[in-house]
């Protein structure tokens, strides 16, 4: 068996805006989960990059409180080992302050690969860039981590592209989009690829229409002033939906290797029909027993920014074409679900007259919660009398099968250990980042010349009506947002 854990080569890695929420929440604990997995070697450091003025020992101990609810028994040591790799420097992207003792720290005693992790808004992304780049600290190996989001729309993603392609080579921009450090995510891959079984299927020969989903039952929590200003569409369908879908459709790439799998993605995207008006659906969850509504919540009466978003996609290739794709997202809905179905078509003849409502087959792979993937099946139902079909589950719980004891390591942690790998292969291209905006800009500006409004939506819904009608026009329906 292939060892779980490599161990990467001693790195620097210096996250600016390191106080942060993505930081504290996310990387700090990730990569403490990595040290403690015995991927990160002792002899990296992580350079926390911030405007406070603070100490070292100052930054160590939010450090500590960041990682501490990550903690299991036992793991005292560990945080010990893991504040001594903690070092800290005051810098403000917007001026040359603090700058030196950044360079002191990185430059005395560098390690062999060196990342900067932009853990602030895309305004500071070129100041940030430009200034590793005018003091030498970014070395022809270095790498850069930028996350959404990652423009608003395609001029402004084209503008961020250039402002980091003046000091960074493509090949050392690693742009996250968080879906893909998900296990079941890559699993995606595998299942297509690593098994004969589905890929004759998978065409529109014998696929009837595939389902994505990503459905939240929070609401927007406090991020208001941010989500009011992009949006379901902007927040969840350019990045996430849209990788979902390229890895679902897209062709077999002629090796598991960043380009290969990143072209293969980017013709998917490319190969989109403009979506119409009528083919798309937005709205606003209202008022319920947990929630005072979007707008409340968004801080924004006026608001007319959707909170759930579903469309009806298609792609123009020899493989998909007929085949819809129906995409939909949202927050305050029933469950925290996100899948992918991929239904079949019916069988080409039906020779058991007697049964008028049999369904095809369905592949229904979920992301999240409980990874795993089901293939809906027809059997007969046992007992005398007559022959009737009953509809089972082939059910198959990765945490089951697998071991179940195996903690499933957050997305962050993947990808912040592929960023030190090198391994560009779960992180988005620039090409593709403005492909994508390519789709979704004309939705948008269709939206919002047309004053297309948002349907209100019930907290703990399926959705708005109109995502029901969008399915039902074609002679479908949704799959139901169930918990598990
Ligand atoms: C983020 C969005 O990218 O993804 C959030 O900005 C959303 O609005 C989140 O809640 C969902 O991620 P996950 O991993 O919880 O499905």
């Amino acid at each position: 068996m292939v060892a779980r854990t490599i161990p990467v080569s001693p790195f620097d890695l210096v996250i600016f805006g390191a106080t942060g929420d993505l930081s504290t929440r996310k990387i700090l604990p990730g990569l403490f989960q990595r040290m403690k997995a015995g991927q990160m070697p002792q002899a990296a450091r992580i350079i926390g990059a911030a405007r406070g003025d603070m100490t070292r020992a100052e930054f160590q101990k939010i450090v500590s409180g960041a990682v501490e609810p990550h903690m299991a028994k036992g793991d005292e040591k560990m945080l010990k080992t893991f504040l001594a790799a903690i070092h800290y420097a005051r810098v403000d992207a917007m001026s040359d302050d603090g700058w030196d003792v950044l360079a002191k720290i990185v430059e005395t005693d560098a390690r062999p690969v060196r990342a900067f992790y932009l853990s602030v808004g895309p305004s500071l992304f070129g100041e940030i860039a430009g200034r590793l780049n005018k003091l030498g600290l970014a070395t022809k190996e270095s790498r850069i981590v930028v996350e959404k989001p990652l423009g608003h729309d395609l001029a402004s993603a084209q503008a961020l592209n250039a402002q980091l392609s003046e000091c960074f080579d493509e090949r050392q921009i690693y742009r996250i989009d968080h879906y893909l450090g998900k296990e079941t995510v890559q699993n995606l891959m595998v299942l297509r690829f690593g098994n004969a079984l589905f890929e004759p299927l998978w065409n529109a020969r014998h696929i009837d229409h595939i389902q994505i989903t990503v459905a939240e039952s929070i609401g927007v929590e406090g991020r208001g002033a941010y989500y009011d200003k992009s949006g379901a569409m902007r927040d969840m369908v350019q990045n996430h939906l849209m990788q979902l879908l390229c890895l679902t459709t897209m062709e077999p790439p002629s090796r598991y290797e960043p380009n290969a799998v990143r072209d293969e993605k980017l013709k998917v995207i490319r190969a989109l029909d403009p979506v119409g008006v009528r083919d798309t659906v937005r709205a606003q969850y209202s008022s319920g027993d947990n929630t005072a509504g979007y707008l409340v919540d968004a801080e924004n009466p006026d608001s007319t920014t959707a909170s759930f978003v579903a469309l009806k996609a298609e792609i123009s290739n020899w493989r998909w074409a007929g085949v819809p794709m129906y995409l939909r997202t949202g927050k305050m809905l029933a469950n925290r679900v996100s899948e992918i179905a991929v239904i079949f078509k019916d069988v080409p003849h039906a020779i058991f007259p007697q049964v008028n409502d049999q369904k095809g087959n369905a592949l229904i792979i979920r992301l999240q919660p409980d990874e795993g993937i089901t293939l809906r099946m027809t059997i007969k139902e046992p007992g005398p009398g007559g022959l009737r079909l009953a509809e089972v589950p082939l059910d198959m719980s990765f945490a089951e099968v697998l071991d179940p004891a195996e903690r499933v390591p957050d997305a962050y942690e993947r990808l912040i250990m592929d960023v030190i790998r090198g391994d560009q292969t779960l992180f988005m291209r620039g090409d593709e980042v403005e492909a994508a905006w390519e789709w979704v800009d004309p939705i948008l500006y269709n939206w919002q010349s047309l004053r297309v409004t948002p349907e209100a939506y019930e907290p703990g819904s399926q959705g708005p009506r109109g995502s029901d009608e969008l399915m039902s026009r074609d002679g479908r329906r949704w799959r139901p947002i169930e918990g598990v």
